[in-house]
């Protein structure tokens, strides 16, 4: 998954990113949610919506009014019928840091008025890994039962949940005057360790589909269409939540979620008996921590724990998100790790030369997927923490990114083992490695005579978000090259004409036939003419990533000018060399590695090649830069300055959102100022801001414009 850092991003490569990620999150969804069959793991599925999240806050002008992080799951499966939930039933926001769960608190105290410091009571509950059911009772009899659903429309499962024995057909008659007359049970139907692997292995033995995991099994079983499956399958339910449907409920009413849980144990149904009232945030900490340390010991699945502000009335003064509740937050686990031997420490070499040590590991299932590699970092992070080949190692694996080797086990160190040493020679074409002044990185001089970085380079080249072409990915350029037809850029270009003069033609190769060798010449041919950001990007420029081709194309706007610039920049006395250090961004390591690379002789015979001579025609054509038709920049280049207390954002996410429509943000009102935006008891600018006669806007009326 795209990780890089949103301010690293632009508009157009965040809505190509959002716009991919929504597509996966929606098919993940279908995968989850109708089918009972994910593909990727809960974490790997967090991570994708939490980045969806992010893109969204930091560009809020791309977000969909239907975007997937407004959703609470999926429409119900096909065959059942449907029930309308009379309150929807939502989802949790998470959170995966201490950090996260302490803006939590901030937010929910300061959204109630509360002083600083001032505390609440908290219930805090094992978040079940099942899924959520709503059981409906009138007059004490259970009448209905639905899945969640989308939120609003669940699965009517009635005949299925009434086979999980836990499960109160009847309310004793005693309770019934404690009790409105119609409510709902919400809770978390699952499925124990011992019968998910009882379940497995009978499936195993007559040869059907493995459940992935408790949870899928648990929603397989209760979303049977023949209920005396749902029955065999053995399913349990933990009620949370007691949701009152008539309108009078009686005066003894719980009006906390600690009573709620209390009364559900008495009528019948199984409350986890974890779940702990949390008077001080140390106690709430110290909970987490022990289910945490602990919860391996339960003989069903939790993957975090549910903090819930305990009185019901300030939960309803705090009311609802669009798909979560304001009152309650899930502080989810962190990602699985596990422990196994370091077999070695390879050396990658990549494209701009930088070495990188990479873990080979003994094979080792984590969270369901096989790990034989993983990253270490740097060699700096290897030597602190003396990691060494033969170590038993712990790995963690977070998502959808390379499982990391975190420490090793010291007091299981083989009696003979030597500390990690970076070697001195590239491992590929043995040239001499050096480190970097002012990075940590070690970087192989070979260059492009390097065969290793020759053959990044030439992946980069053709990537994504450079030539790409599709058809030419990493496995075909990698025998290409290794057959020695495509060592450099424009051997790309060649490769149809010189095609049919080989021995051994493309269309005659095993898995190739005429159709695809032609389909991939044609999309070589495509992707001749490329714009001057892309192409400058395609250069593999140490440091350059895409958003610094884009300034370079912006500000020099074509390929030439840009070249002519730097000859004269090669002088660092030169008006040329001053003006490119001064561009936004830049600074002298980025200036010399530009002027270093462009204007190398190996640089330059890849643009002849390229772009042609008087003898040889231009294989490509670079497209000078052009500003995207875009719509009126209304803050571009602008001065703005905040006050007062904003409602919705903070003052940092005020900020960064109009740093990223172009303004600058200033402290103080002057004559330079153009907006000034208000929030709550605005200060003395305010007063500045009218006398100068500068726009002043709510924070309304700034959201309006910008969204
Ligand atoms: S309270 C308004 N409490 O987690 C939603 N949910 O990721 C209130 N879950 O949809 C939900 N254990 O299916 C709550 N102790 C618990 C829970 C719990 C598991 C599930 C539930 C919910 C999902 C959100």
């Amino acid at each position: 998954m795209n990780q890089r850092p949103f301010e690293t991003l632009t508009t157009q490569e965040a809505i190509d990113e959002y716009i991919h990620l929504i597509e996966r999150i929606e098919s993940h969804n279908k995968d989850y949610f109708q089918e009972d069959a994910p593909t990727i793991s809960d974490e790997e599925y967090d991570l994708l919506k939490e980045r969806l999240k992010g893109l969204e806050t930091y560009f809020p002008t791309i977000k969909k009014s239907h975007s997937p992080s407004d959703k609470v799951g999926s429409a119900p499966k096909k065959g059942f019928s449907k029930l309308k939930h009379d309150t929807p039933l939502l989802s949790l926001d998470n959170a995966f840091s201490r950090e996260k769960v302490e803006d939590f608190f901030a937010r929910s105290h300061k959204y109630l008025g509360l002083p600083v410091g001032a505390w609440l009571e908290y219930v805090g509950e094992p978040k079940i890994d099942g899924l959520s059911c709503t059981i409906r009772y009138e007059q004490g009899k259970l009448i209905s039962a639905a899945t969640r659903g989308d939120g609003w429309i669940g699965e009517n499962v009635t005949s299925n949940v009434e086979t999980i024995k836990e499960i109160p057909p009847h309310i004793s008659a005693q309770f019934l005057d404690l009790l409105p007359e119609k409510f709902d049970v919400r809770g978390e139907v699952y499925m124990d360790h011992a019968t998910f692997s009882d379940l497995n292995s009978r499936r195993a033995h007559t040869q059907e589909p493995l459940f992935a995991n408790p949870r899928n099994a648990a929603a397989g079983s209760l979303r049977q269409l023949d209920p005396s499956i749902t029955a065999k399958r053995r399913l349990h339910f933990f009620a949370y939540t007691f949701v009152p449907i008539s309108p009078i409920a009686p005066p003894s009413f719980p009006t906390t979620q600690w009573t709620t849980l209390s009364l559900l144990k008495k009528i019948g149904f199984p409350t986890n008996p974890l779940s702990r009232l949390l008077s001080t945030k140390e106690a709430l900490w110290e909970f987490y921590e022990t289910i945490k340390n602990t919860r391996h010991e339960l003989p069903y699945d939790i993957d975090g724990i549910v903090f819930k502000i305990n009185d019901i009335n300030t939960q309803n003064d705090l009311g609802f998100l669009s798909k979560s509740p304001r009152w309650a937050l899930a502080y989810k686990f962190p990602s699985r790790t596990a422990r196994t031997r370091l077999l070695d420490i390879q050396i990658q070499v990549g494209r701009t030369g930088v070495l990188t040590p990479v873990a080979i590991l003994d094979p080792i299932t984590i969270g369901g997927v096989v790990v034989s590699r993983a990253g270490l970092h740097n060699e700096m992070d290897l030597i602190r923490k003396d990691i060494r080949v033969g170590d038993i190692v712990v790995v963690e694996r977070a998502g959808d990114v390379i499982p990391q080797v975190k420490e090793p086990i010291l007091a299981e160190r083989p009696k003979v083992s030597h500390p990690f040493v970076m070697p001195k020679r590239c491992p590929v074409c043995e040239s001499p490695v050096l480190q970097e002044e002012g990075f940590a990185s070690y970087r192989c001089t070979g260059g492009a005579d390097c065969p290793a970085q020759a053959l990044e380079k030439l992946i980069h080249f053709v990537s994504r978000h450079a030539f790409d072409i599709d058809g030419l990915g990493k496995k075909y350029l990698e025998v290409f090259f290794n057959q020695g037809w495509v060592r450099t850029p424009s051997d790309i270009f060649h490769l149809e004409e010189k095609n049919s003069s080989r021995d051994h033609p493309l269309e005659t190769w095993d898995g190739w036939g005429a159709l695809s060798a032609q389909n991939l010449f044609r999309s070589i041919s495509e992707k001749k003419v490329i714009s001057l950001d892309r192409f400058l990007y395609s250069l593999g420029i140490p440091h350059v990533g895409e958003q610094y081709a884009k300034i370079l194309a912006r500000h020099f706007i074509s390929l030439q000018a840009l070249l002519d610039f730097l000859e004269e920049a090669k002088d660092p006395s030169s008006p040329a060399y001053a003006e490119l250090i001064s561009i936004e961004g830049f600074g002298t390591i980025l200036a010399n590695a530009l002027i270093q690379f462009m204007t190398s002789e190996s640089t330059k015979k890849i643009l002849r090649d390229l772009l042609g001579t008087t003898n040889d025609p231009p294989l490509i054509e670079i497209l000078p830069f052009t500003p995207l038709a875009q719509g009126p920049e209304p803050f571009l280049g602008k001065t703005i300055v905040f006050t007062g207390t904003l409602q919705k954002r903070t003052r940092q996410k005020a900020k960064d959102e109009a740093e990223r429509l172009g303004a600058k943000v200033a402290s103080s009102v002057s004559k330079n100022t153009n907006y000034l935006v208000y929030g709550q008891t605005p200060g003395s600018k305010y007063n500045q801001a009218l006398l100068l006669g500068i726009p002043i806007l709510t924070e309304s009326e700034w959201e309006a414009l910008i969204t």
